[in-house]
C-alpha cells in the first residue's frame, strides 16, 4: 500500500509516518508546513509541500504516487484559537477535508483514516466515555472534528470507501527526541516550559469533584497512537480488498484517568525538579474528567496501549531537552 499522510510533518503525523514505514508500508507526506517541521520526515519519504485545500495538487499527488490509502491528520488544533478564528478553523479542517475527500473519491482510493479527537464529546458527564456517549463539542475546533467525522462517514458510504475516525484522547511522549511535541499547547510541554523558566507549574482549579480536586484526563503515548493507525489502516485495507467497505469509529486512550496534580508531581520527579505547583482559577470549559473506554478498539482491532504515563513523560522530556539545546 502507498499512503498519503496529510500533516505528516506534524507531531503525531511524523510518528504515524515512522510507524507505517517501519512496518513496510510506503508513505508520501502532504503538508503545508504551517506548524509542521520538514526534518521530522524520514529520508526516502517524499514531502509534497502544499495544502489540502489545493485540489489540483491533491489530484496530481494521488496520481503520481499511485496512492492507495489516505491518513488525514492535517488540521488546526488549538481550541482557544478556534474560538477567535472559527472561520479559519472551518475552512482548514472542514473545507480542507471536503476537498481531500473529493480527490479521494474521484481517484477511486478505497481507504481513509481520519484524526478525530475526544473534543467531539465536549463535557461528558460519565465515568468512562464510550463511542456512544453523546457528542456535544464545546469549541469550534471540536465542532470541526465532529463535522469531519460526518463528512468522512457519508463520503465513505456513498463512494465505497472504508473509513476510520480515530478519536484521540490526550497525546504525549515521543518515539525519538527529534519527533517530540515542541508546541506549548498541552499539559506536559506547558509544565516543562514553566520548570525550565524556574516558574511554578500552574494547576487550573483544584475544586473539581475528583479525588484530588484537579482535572482527570486519559493520556496516550504517541508511539501507541501511531501503532493504532497502522493496525486500523491494515484493517481498512482488508475490508477494501474483500469488497466490503465499512466504517469504524473508535476512541484511542488507555481507559485510565490521571489527574493534573498526579501528572505535575510525576513530571517533577522524573525531571528532578521540586517546584511546588501554583493553583490558579479554573479555565472556562475544562471538563472535570474525560477518560476513554478503550473497549471498542480492543474488540474491533485487537489493539491496546503498551506505554504508561512514566514512559510518556520520560520520552517527552528527552525531546524537550534536545530541542532546547538546539535553539
Ligand atoms: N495533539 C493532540 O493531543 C491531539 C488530540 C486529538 C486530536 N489531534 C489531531 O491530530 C492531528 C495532528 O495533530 P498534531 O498534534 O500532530 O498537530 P501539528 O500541528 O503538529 O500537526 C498538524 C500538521 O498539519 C499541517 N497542516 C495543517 N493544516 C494543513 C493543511 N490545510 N494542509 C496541509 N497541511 C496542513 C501542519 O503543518 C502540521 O504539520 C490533528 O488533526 C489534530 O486535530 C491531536
Amino acid at each position: 500500500m502507498t499512503y498519503l499522510i496529510t500533516g505528516g510533518a506534524g507531531y503525531i503525523g511524523a510518528h504515524v509516518v515512522r510507524a507505517m514505514t517501519q512496518a513496510g508500508e510506503r508513505a508520501v507526506v502532504l503538508d503545508d508546513l504551517s506548524t509542521g517541521v520538514a526534518s521530522r520526515i524520514p529520508q526516502g519519504v517524499p514531502l509534497v509541500i502544499g495544502s489540502t485545500l489545493d485540489r489540483e495538487l491533491l489530484d496530481r499527488t494521488i496520481a503520481e504516487h499511485r496512492i492507495t490509502g489516505v491518513v488525514h491528520l492535517a488540521a488546526k488544533k488549538q481550541v482557544g484559537e478556534s474560538v477567535e478564528q472559527p472561520l479559519h478553523y472551518y475552512r482548514e479542517n472542514v473545507h480542507g477535508l471536503t476537498v481531500l475527500l473529493e480527490a479521494v473519491a474521484a481517484a477511486g482510493v478505497r481507504n481513509f483514516l481520519f484524526s478525530s479527537s475526544a473534543a467531539v464529546y465536549g463535557m461528558p458527564d460519565v465515568d468512562l466515555v464510550t463511542e456512544d456517549t453523546p457528542c456535544l463539542p464545546m469549541s469550534p475546533y471540536g465542532e470541526t472534528k465532529l463535522a469531519g467525522e460526518w463528512l468522512v462517514r457519508a463520503a465513505g458510504k456513498a463512494h465505497g470507501i472504508s473509513t476510520a475516525c480515530l478519536r484521540y484522547f490526550n497525546v504525549a511522549g515521543a518515539a525519538a527526541p527529534e519527533l517530540a511535541d515542541i508546541g506549548i499547547f498541552n499539559l506536559v510541554p506547558m509544565v516543562f516550559e514553566r520548570l525550565d523558566a524556574g516558574d511554578s507549574p500552574r494547576i487550573f482549579g483544584d475544586d473539581y469533584g475528583t479525588a484530588d480536586g484537579t482535572c482527570v484526563r486519559d493520556y496516550i503515548h504517541v508511539e501507541d497512537l501511531a501503532d493504532a493507525h497502522l493496525v486500523a489502516a491494515r484493517q481498512l485495507a482488508a475490508w477494501a480488498r474483500a469488497g466490503e467497505p465499512r466504517d469504524l469509529t473508535v476512541n484511542i486512550g488507555r481507559g485510565e484517568g490521571v489527574s493534573v496534580c498526579e501528572m505535575v508531581n510525576l513530571i517533577n520527579e522524573i525531571t528532578g525538579h521540586t517546584v511546588e505547583p501554583e493553583v490558579t482559577p479554573r479555565r472556562p470549559g475544562d471538563p472535570a474528567r474525560v477518560v476513554a473506554s478503550a473497549d471498542r478498539i480492543a474488540a474491533e482491532l485487537g489493539w491496546k496501549a503498551r506505554h504508561d504515563v512514566r514512559d510518556m513523560i520520560t520520552s517527552a522530556w528527552a525531546g524537550w531537552t534536545t530541542h532546547r539545546q538546539q535553539t
